[in-house]
């Protein structure tokens, strides 16, 4: 028998989950018995506007189902407020799924500063200003689960996307670091790239797989990732349409030249089918054994 996934007694805030993945998250997290705190500020998928009923809705619907859920209607760059508002409503947080997301896209050389500040701002800033503001309660709890979303556009690029594949691979560097510095306090720290059929993807999906593409078919992983069943940490998974994979980094095991003797462009040309050849590739778990190469090299020509 599989093991149940509960999360009775557990907080959790899902920013942005007025509609699309996050309302799939809030709805599927409450059902497994978690207090979720429904943010959404209720724009358009431009970043334009604000309205109270797209968090509203989601709360009534996770009542309406017998779950527990407030809505909290501010944006995610008054990440401080939010948390309080957890805070003041269920007494503490154990779960953080920033998700909240709009999108600006235009090919590079259209793009504006406005543009480019307001996807940083959404994404990066207000998943810094949430999580800022819940990592003391989990420090201090010895516990908690935070879950940054990713992107594709941001792991493999896309066109129209810059600003926002900037902010989205930011967010998996922000994951890295925040797994390191939240182990010793049972803080887990994870990524998904998820794929689903929202308001933000309507009209460039072809219709037929857009319906196939559900956002409930996202918050398994979501509500995984965010339990106390879960022990992963650093993690980023590629998620949609009822799959799942985990995405890591790969490195070639490179060319070595002699450092003391120096190297010339020439020397790099002469070995670029080497520098690129991934037969035997390393996939460096932390900064050590990234470095591992680079100083086998140095202790190779040393004197
Ligand atoms: N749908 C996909 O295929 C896909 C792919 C990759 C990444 N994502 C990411 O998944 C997340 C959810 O996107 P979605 O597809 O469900 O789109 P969506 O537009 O349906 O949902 C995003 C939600 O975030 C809310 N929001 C926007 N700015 C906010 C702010 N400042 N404060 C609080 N809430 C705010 C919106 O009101 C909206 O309800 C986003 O981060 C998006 O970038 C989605």
């Amino acid at each position: 028998m599989s093991e149940s996934v509960r999360l009775e007694d557990k907080v959790v805030i899902v920013t942005g989950a007025g509609g699309g993945l996050g309302r799939a998250h809030a709805l599927l997290f409450a059902r497994h018995g978690a207090k979720v705190l429904v943010n959404d500020l209720g724009g358009s998928a431009q970043g334009e506007g604000a309205n109270a009923s797209a968090a509203d809705r989601v709360v009534a619907e996770i009542r309406a189902a017998g779950g527990t859920a407030e809505a909290n209607h501010d944006s995610v760059t008054d990440g401080e407020k939010i948390v309080q508002n957890a805070l003041d409503a269920f007494g503490r947080v154990d779960v953080l799924v920033n998700n909240a997301g709009i999108l600006r896209d235009k090919s590079f050389h259209k793009m504006d500063d406005s543009d480019w500040d307001l996807v940083y701002r959404v994404h990066v800033e207000g998943a810094y200003k949430v999580t800022r503001a819940a990592w003391p309660h989990l420090r201090e709890q010895n516990y908690g689960r935070v879950i940054f979303t990713a992107s594709t556009s941001g792991i493999y690029g896309n066109f129209g996307q810059a600003n926002y594949g900037m902010a989205k691979l930011g967010l998996y560097g922000l994951t890295r670091t925040l797994a390191i510095e939240g182990r010793k306090n049972n803080i887990l720290v994870n990524a998904i790239a998820p794929t689903g059929g929202t308001r933000m993807t309507e009209g460039l999906i072809p219709p037929q797989v857009f319906e196939q593409l559900k956002p409930e078919l996202v918050s398994p992983l979501v509500v995984y990732l965010g339990s106390e069943n879960c022990q992963e940490t650093s993690g980023l998974f590629e998620v949609g349409g009822g799959w799942i994979g985990k995405v890591r980094w790969e490195r070639s095991l490179g060319a070595g030249f002699d450092p003391r003797a120096g190297f010339s462009p020439e020397d790099v040309a002469a070995h670029w089918q080497q520098i690129c050849d991934f037969d035997g590739a390393a996939h460096p778990k932390d900064n050590i054994e990234a470095l591992k190469e680079m100083m086998a090299n140095l202790q190779k020509y040393a004197l």
